[in-house]
């Protein structure tokens, strides 16, 4: 069950309730989250769209320990919107909240009788914001839900949620999604689908290695923009190297066959923070600690013979890494021998080791 919506239809007095629980959402491949490259298709309106120049795919994570939580409360008695974000106020001067908030209200009925009622927006994520875990997925599927279903709308509201955080339309559903850029100029084809659900991989997990989690030097978006504006390897990248990535890719989570499914997070992985670093001046979210994970995932995956496990980083220091259930104690032993707890770091000393050193203590 990988995206939970409880709704607390409730009508107490005057107000309305709606509670929505999204999990996040992690990227397996392809330019994912923050990394989808947008379309500037010129003109602000367009870029409002939200348009990505090649499709991508991800895995939402089924836990709900790692997620956004969004409540709102509308009733006739507040006198202005108010958007709270991990307990602190924002301004409601956003336009991609309010990009939203009209959609939704445009597909709303018109009788409804709290259509105009001010509400209150509640969000929280139990997990870093801005630090390239894809809180701006989470949280946008997530509040888009919630005003889908406080205006009663029925309709696939994830092309909403694509102009909140592009990723958001991928964070509507559970399992593997495929994000297809679409070719529209209005970017009603630019919709996420379900290519297998969570079910289908059961034996699939995630460890989120937390690097860092302060919020990132540079927005996703203005990253972004940059990358399109002044990296010539991008153009190779979303018409020679995506198209037959995502395919294989796609193919490989079909067929459960992890040790390709891995090759392709890896390179892909590699392949867009090559982008970062070709974008000028460059954007540059790895740092040292990233590296050594995926050193020692190299250097585990050499000592098994095979892809045991895959790292994939988005926009921030912090690893995600997919293996199976089977290969989760063991390379989490990995993980504390390089990363010991504080107190057994000051006996080894010295740590955290070098991948070399990994290598050859595997052995
Ligand atoms: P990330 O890598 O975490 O997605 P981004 O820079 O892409 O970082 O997005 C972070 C921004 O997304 C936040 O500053 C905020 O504007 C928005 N955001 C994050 N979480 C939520 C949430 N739960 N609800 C609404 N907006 C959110
Ligand atoms: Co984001």
């Amino acid at each position: 069950n990988c995206m939970t919506i409880s709704c607390n239809g409730n009508v107490c007095r005057s107000e309305l309730m709606f509670h929505a629980f999204f999990n996040a959402l992690y990227q397996t491949n392809n330019a994912s989250l923050t990394f989808v490259l947008f379309f500037i298709l010129g003109g602000k309106s367009d870029e409002n769209l939200i348009i990505p120049i090649n499709d991508s795919l991800s895995g939402t994570l089924s836990m709900d320990f790692m997620c956004a939580k969004t409540t709102i409360i509308a009733s006739p008695e507040l006198q202005e919107n108010t958007f709270w974000l991990n307990g602190k106020e924002q301004s409601f001067n956003n336009k991609r909240l309010t990009n939203c908030l009209q959609e939704v209200k445009r597909l709303a009925s018109k009788s409804l009788p709290h259509l105009n009622w001010k509400f209150s927006i509640k969000s929280e994520n139990n997990f870093p914001t801005a630090a390239g875990l894809a809180s701006s997925a989470a949280g946008y599927a997530c509040l888009v839900s919630a005003l889908a279903k406080l205006y009663e709308i029925e309709d696939n509201v994830s092309f909403i949620a694509r102009m909140g955080s592009g990723s958001a339309c991928r964070s509507m559903y559970g399992g593997w999604v495929l994000w297809c850029k679409g070719s529209s100029p209005d970017g009603r084809d630019s919709i996420a689908k379900q290519i297998a659900p969570a079910s289908h991989w059961p034996e699939m997990r995630v460890l989120i290695l937390v690097v860092n989690d302060e919020r990132k030097k540079y927005s996703s978006t203005d990253a972004m923009k940059r990358s399109v504006e002044t990296s010539e390897l991008l153009k190779y990248r979303a018409n020679q190297i995506v198209p037959k990535m995502t395919k294989a890719c796609i193919e490989a989570i079909q067929k459960k066959d992890f040790e390709i499914f891995a090759e392709i997070t890896m390179k892909e992985s590699n392949s867009i923070h090559a982008i970062c670093q070709d974008t000028y001046p460059p954007c540059v979210y790895l740092n040292d600690t990233s590296h050594t994970v995926a050193n020692a995932v190299h250097a585990y995956n050499e000592f098994k013979s095979s892809n045991k496990v895959a790292y994939t980083y988005d926009a921030g220091p912090n690893a995600v890494l997919y293996l199976l259930d089977s290969s989760v104690d063991e390379f989490m032993s990995v993980i504390n021998y390089l990363f010991p707890p504080q107190d057994t770091a000051e006996y080894y000393k010295g740590l955290p080791l070098s991948s070399n050193q990994l290598s050859q203590d595997l052995k």
